[in-house]
């Protein structure tokens, strides 16, 4: 037997120069969920809150400690708050451009911040899109609101504007927006294929924002889908995406290698709320090993193709790449 596998995996220095793919913090984005109020922690997402003005700047001061240089904020917004136009996502003096501003002016370039395009948050029925009597989201209508939305963003500091929506056209129609206004320096990280995934059942308890009435399979795609996610793929590179992502991750490997094989631009993939429960769980349970799972997990992302990596774990993960 002349050719021996085994040879390159003798030790823990040589695995380490035949390693293929290396995760590093700086491909991590960390999700944030906001509220104007006291920090508080989310049941349904153990290691998670939501937190408030001062608890934001901490979060993030402890996630570049460990080499996390992304965060992307999502809000909670008091029901009084919200309405059917979910006109309160432009306002420029709302929760999310006041955070934008507030860590803009704290951390500067050392920090990159992502912002949230979709309605669902502001929306009182729970859909990323305005929906009409019938129930039906509309499109074009819905697609006008959020350029308005990612230009008070863009207005209060935003390095990159990230739409998970998922109606057509609104890449395009959102670059025109910043580039008439002049932000023709922040960028757009589209979800390109975000899938219609029971494993987003967390998150929308963590911001109380689930349909009111039916579900998202109009816009969100088929999880049977990988073809589509190429043609989602096309269009949003046409339109002008700076960075596409394949959501969730774990369960979309082929999805995320697909788009990885085509994409000129980088390729991110987001490893949900769901996803981020299974291990908890189970590692609560002491089922798991919560540390070795979660970087499998996401080695096994960055392998599959994925440059850039949302995930709950990311100040975590960043630590414990760190301690080796
Ligand atoms: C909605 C949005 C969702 C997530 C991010 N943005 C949920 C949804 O589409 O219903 C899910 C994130 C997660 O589950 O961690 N615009």
């Amino acid at each position: 037997m002349r050719s021996r596998p085994r040879r390159n995996r003798r030790t823990a220095a040589l695995r380490g120069l035949a390693r293929e793919t290396r995760l590093d913090p700086g491909a991590l984005v960390l999700p944030v969920f906001l509220h104007d109020a006291a920090d508080e922690p989310i049941d349904a997402m153990p290691g998670c809150s939501r937190l408030g003005p001062d608890g934001l700047l901490t979060e993030v001061e402890r996630a570049l400690e460990v080499g996390v240089h992304a965060v992307v904020l999502f809000p909670r917004i008091p029901d009084d708050q919200k309405s059917r136009t979910g006109e309160e996502c432009f306002n420029e003096r709302g929760l999310i451009p006041r955070s934008v501003t507030a860590l803009k002016e704290r951390f500067g370039d050392e920090l990159v911040v992502m912002t949230d395009v979709a309605l669902d948050p502001y929306s009182s029925d729970g859909h990323d899109g305005l929906v009409d009597d019938d129930g039906r989201i509309l499109n074009d209508e819905t697609v006008d609101v959020l350029c308005r939305q990612a230009l008070a963003q863009a207005r209060a500091g935003a390095d990159v504007i990230a739409p998970s929506d998922m109606m057509d056209g609104r890449i395009g129609a959102i670059r025109d927006t910043l580039d008439d206004e002049g932000f023709t320096e922040v960028g757009l990280l589209s979800y390109t294929a975000k899938y219609a995934s029971a494993f987003y059942g967390p998150f929308r308890g963590a911001l109380d924002s689930a349909p009111r009435a039916g579900d998202k399979r109009t816009y969100q795609m088929d999880p049977a889908n990988v073809r589509e996610a190429l043609r989602e793929l096309q269009l949003d590179l046409e339109e002008g995406a700076d960075i596409v992502m394949v959501k969730p991750a774990g369960a979309y490997l082929d999805v995320i290698s697909a788009l990885a094989d085509e994409s000129d631009v980088p390729v991110a993939a987001y490893q949900v709320s769901g996803e981020y429960l299974m291990i908890k769980a189970a590692a609560a349970s002491g089922w798991l090993d919560e540390r070795a799972v979660a970087l499998e997990s996401l080695a096994c992302i960055h392998r599959a193709g994925a440059d850039v990596i949302f995930t709950y774990f990311a100040r975590d993960a960043a630590a414990w790449l760190r301690s080796g």
